[in-house]
């Protein structure tokens, strides 16, 4: 239900401009249509719709695909296969994914980039149609990439914030029902708390421009796997940029039941001498979840980051050993996809097989929400890590 809005528009835009809106100054008309201020499209949702949205992404035993490669690192996806990266290769990968039969029963949400959301499958079906037919809310990836941080120590900010307004409403026309906006945090550069504050301020306007605009948003500050630290010093820099996230969160009015977080596991650095445990991973993880994410929240939903697919599932099995006061699930790219695409290599006769590879990922993380994953019989191919160094998405 989108629909223009203008009574929340008024107020706040004349005080921030600092003087009396363009409807109160002598002598100018008060019809709207001679206002000055552009009036953006907006999709007037209302908190119970938002906070509907996140429960049903939050449900038990379900979690979230995410898909949303920009065209260039989908393109380093189809290369992997020896495939060219084309819109119809992407169209034909993106096909296999979502119209695989039975996803819904462990996928609540698959996060699209714009391009998937306006497609189809090569019979006219729209992708957001396939999703909603399996009771999977379509998601959309809003930021517009990392560009150099200038006067930081070789960090990163985010882009995507202009036109952000306009371009949620148009993704709520088209049926996405939340975002995703990542950013990310450097332990090795640092991280300096010019990229921590900037990080978490965009994410806390982001999120409150998703809301005003009937999505839910998915707040990832991206910690990443980079470095040879060990996983106390991730914790130290996991709480020092999630009390900062939540502070602007807060101070932008964001409402706190009609978000989800995509948090990076609490792990050490991916070229730390000595690796941690599933028990250990999930301790640190929710010692740092539980000291700075109110219970308001609804949803975790942890980005794979790198780990193997097993490595990715076993860490949330272990977080879910006792009842936690979020929902904790999973919102992977890389440990949801790898197999499938291995299995698929671009070839029409596997996208049976590759479609059973996906719904076997997607099963083993939903027993893992459930706290009831082994990894018996286990593939050695779903064991292998995928982390790159300075990975881009
Ligand atoms: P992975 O780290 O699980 O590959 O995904 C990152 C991401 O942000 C996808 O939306």
């Amino acid at each position: 239900m989108a629909c223009a809005s203008f009574t929340k528009l008024n107020a706040p835009s004349s005080q921030w401009i600092g003087q009396p809106s363009f409807a109160q100054r002598p002598g100018s008309s008060t019809r709207l249509t001679s206002r000055r201020v552009s009036l953006p499209i907006r999709a007037g949702a209302s908190k119970d719709e938002l906070v509907q949205t996140a429960k049903s992404i939050a449900s038990p035993g379900r979690g979230i695909l995410a898909i949303d490669e920009s065209n260039a690192t989908c393109g380093k996806r189809l290369a992997s296969i020896g495939l060219d990266n084309t819109e119809t290769n992407r169209q034909a990968y993106r096909q296999l994914l979502l119209t695989t039969p039975g996803l819904g029963d462990y996928i609540s949400g698959a996060i699209l980039f714009e391009e998937t959301l306006y497609q189809a499958t090569t019979d006219g079906k729209k992708f957001v149609d396939c999703l909603r037919d399996e009771k999977i809310v379509p998601g959309i990836k809003v930021d517009k990439g990392l560009v150099p941080l200038p006067g930081s120590n070789n960090e990163s900010w985010c882009q995507g914030l202009d036109g952000l307004a306009s371009r949620s409403a148009e993704y709520y026309k088209q049926g996405a029902r939340f975002a995703k906006w990542r950013t990310v945090v450097s332990i090795p550069c640092g991280p300096s708390a010019l990229a921590v504050k900037e990080a978490a301020w965009g994410l806390a306007r982001y999120a409150a421009i998703s809301q005003d605009n009937g999505l839910v948003p998915i707040v990832e500050p991206e910690i990443l796997l980079d470095g040879d630290h060990p996983i106390e010093r991730t914790l130290e820099v996991a709480e020092k940029v999630w009390s900062e996230v939540f502070y602007y969160l807060a101070q932008n009015n964001v409402i706190f039941e009609g978000i989800l977080l995509k948090p990076s596991m609490v792990t050490p650095g991916a070229e730390h001498k000595e690796k941690a445990s599933p028990d250990t991973i999930a301790k640190y993880t929710l010692t740092m979840l539980k000291r700075r994410v109110p219970p308001a929240v609804p949803g975790i939903m942890f980005l794979s980051g790198g780990q193997s697919e097993v490595e990715a599932t076993l860490n949330l099995n272990a977080m879910n050993q006792s009842p936690n006061p979020w929902h904790v699930s999973f919102s992977y790219a890389r440990a949801l996809q790898n197999t499938v695409l291995k299995t698929w290599q671009g070839r029409p006769e596997n996208i049976e097989a590759a479609q059973k590879a996906l719904l076997v990922r997607a099963k083993a993380n939903s027993l893992a929400q459930l706290g009831k994953y082994s990894a018996e019989g286990e593939s050695e191919e779903a064991k292998k890590g995928m982390f790159v160094k300075g990975y881009t998405y």
